[in-house]
């Protein structure tokens, strides 16, 4: 399946951004700030790692936000995807953010040493990975004791009333987005509809994590998973 993602993000990396703004109405910008948020934690000078950074925006989006609170943070920003790796590269030079590493590597098999970063973010990884239970153990591995992870995803609505909204709503975007990329947009709705958030909390409470949170976002369908090493 990973070799069908890669391509997937290959073939949409121009205009991700523009397409996610379009068809979230602008509330992805929003529910990666609350990641953003979540990332100040209480130390004022530690390493974050983004995985599936994508085109960059939620480790830009938490380094403007540590310059803006007075915290030191070192970030290390990662995904297997080169096209969309080179889109956030010139987002980041662009605005010149000077504490961000772009680095491709694969969330299954992480480069990096163990229990090394205070906080892991992902965006949007977990509906497009191989293994959620691979990555959690990755996840395990690489964050310090007392580390928090932050994971922002979209899966089922979680009542009926939102469940038949998305069900519209998709079928709309499936449509516009079939003008750009068919597979992509067929693939980003029916991701979502399969992904179970309560499977997830469970395979990272089996890991041993601790004060497990899941915030649901408004609309039920974005939410934010939290818990501590
Ligand atoms: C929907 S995008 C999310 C990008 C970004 N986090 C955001 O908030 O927009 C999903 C990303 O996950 C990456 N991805 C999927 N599987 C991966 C894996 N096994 N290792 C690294 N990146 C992966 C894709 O390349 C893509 O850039």
């Amino acid at each position: 399946m990973s070799e069908n993602i890669n391509g997937i993000f290959s073939s949409i990396a121009n205009v991700y951004d523009f397409m996610g703004h379009l068809f979230s109405l602008g509330i992805d910008g929003i529910w990666r700030k609350i990641v953003a948020g979540e990332a100040m934690v209480e130390k004022t000078d530690y390493k974050i790692l983004d995985v599936a950074t994508g085109t960059g925006s939620i480790a830009i989006d938490i380094a403007e936000k540590a310059k803006r609170v007075k915290k030191q943070v070192e970030i290390v920003a990662v995904d297997f995807n080169e096209d969309m790796l080179n889109i956030a590269r010139n987002k980041i030079k662009r605005k010149r953010i000077a504490n961000i590493c772009v680095k491709i590597e694969d969330a299954m098999r992480l480069d990096e040493p163990c229990c090394s970063y205070d906080v892991v973010t992902a965006g949007f990884l977990l509906r497009n990975i191989d293994d959620t239970e691979v990555f959690a153990e990755e996840l395990k591995r690489i964050l310090k004791k007392g580390g928090k992870f932050i994971l922002l995803e979209m899966g089922k609505p979680q009542n009926e009333i939102s469940k038949i909204f998305f069900e519209i709503y998709f079928f709309i975007i499936r449509f516009l987005g079939s003008i750009i990329n068919k597979n992509a947009y067929n693939w980003l709705t029916y991701s979502i509809m399969a992904f179970d958030r309560n499977e997830m909390l469970n395979i990272l409470a089996g890991k041993g994590f601790r004060d497990l949170k899941i915030k649901n976002l408004p609309f039920h369908v974005g939410f934010v998973i939290t818990g501590i090493k």
